[in-house]
């Protein structure tokens, strides 16, 4: 079993400078060699140098609303090429973010090679606005409705293939949706589970019943895109967005155990890792449950 780190030192989505540090503090934690000493074979070849794609876009203003919209754009087809590549040659691509606008490099390279593949998105956001609904311009809060192919089409991002499905996502941990993203969700029929349901069922039936909506056979490759602010931020201060009432350590913690223990993991996202927000301690913290979450997606186990 092998698996390829893809460092993405990016936050353009959005406009918090730092987050594009959080995977170079994922590495320097440690990360690869925990991830060795669970069994895999780890391949990480340098962070994305994501500067070379920039410096050839000059001027980069915005369309409509979206800020950064061809440099965001460009990074995750660069993202979406290396992960589809990684996929393609059987190693499980683990992307460390950056911002989440990334996903859409991720999740279309992981459609690329399993057309059939679900997602699991664990986010406080829902990260569906459309070109038209969103309030901030940033990007990072729309990826999915690209992947989705909603909203007007915008000829730079023509490259993201419309390729998934609304009943082959699902959200758990959400409390901060816009008006628009709630319209969205429930027109498209997508199923979420809020924290009202994490509260109401407890975290093991709410991932069971998860699986059920986009995996009922259990059968079905799974892209796990975790961005670490559906953590509460008592557990996970440093980060651009972060949103109280959110998952305990334990909660985040089971919803990586239990994907992994359906054999399906096939892609993974460590998402919004912000190491410039907070004191030390709370980036270290920080830091080490973006590792955690890593591994217990990977397969450690408490026993
Ligand atoms: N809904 C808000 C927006 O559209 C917040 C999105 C936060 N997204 C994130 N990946 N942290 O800007
Ligand atoms: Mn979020
Ligand atoms: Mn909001
Ligand atoms: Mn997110």
């Amino acid at each position: 079993k092998s698996l390829a780190i893809v460092g993405c030192p990016f936050s353009g989505g959005q406009p918090r400078p730092g987050v594009d540090q959080g995977p170079i503090h994922l590495i320097q934690a440690g990360l690869p060699s925990q991830l060795e000493e669970l069994g895999w074979k780890v391949q990480f070849d340098g962070h994305h140098q994501f500067e070379d794609i920039a410096k050839f876009i000059t001027s980069d203003p915005d369309i409509g609303k979206l800020k950064n919209p061809r440099v965001v754009s460009k990074v995750c087809e660069a993202v979406a090429k290396s992960v589809g590549s990684h996929a393609k040659q059987g190693v499980l691509p683990v992307t460390l973010g950056g911002d989440h606008s990334l996903a859409m490099g991720t999740i279309s390279g992981t459609l690329e090679q399993y057309p059939d593949a679900c997602v699991v998105w664990i986010d406080a956001h829902a990260d569906i606005n459309t070109a038209e609904t969103t309030d901030t311009g940033n990007i990072h809060g729309m990826p999915v409705s690209f992947l989705l192919g909603l909203g007007q089409p915008i000829p730079e991002f023509a490259w993201i293939k419309p390729q998934l499905k609304p009943n082959k996502i699902v959200y758990i941990g959400l409390r901060d949706v816009d008006a628009g993203e709630k319209k969205i969700l429930r027109e498209n029929g997508i199923k979420a589970f809020s924290m009202h349901e994490v509260d109401k069922h407890g975290i093991g039936k709410v991932v069971e019943l998860a699986l059920d909506h986009v995996n009922p056979k259990r059968d079905l490759p799974i892209h796990l895109s975790f961005d670490v602010d559906a953590l509460d931020p008592t557990v996970a201060p440093s980060t651009g967005t972060p949103v109280r009432g959110g998952l305990t350590f334990r909660e985040g913690h089971y919803i990586c155990e239990a994907i992994y223990e359906t054999g399906c993991l096939v892609a993974l996202d460590i998402m919004e890792v912000n190491p410039s927000l907070a004191k030390e301690e709370e980036v270290r913290q920080t830091v080490a449950v973006g590792c955690s979450l890593a591994r217990s997606a990977l397969g450690e186990t408490l026993l």
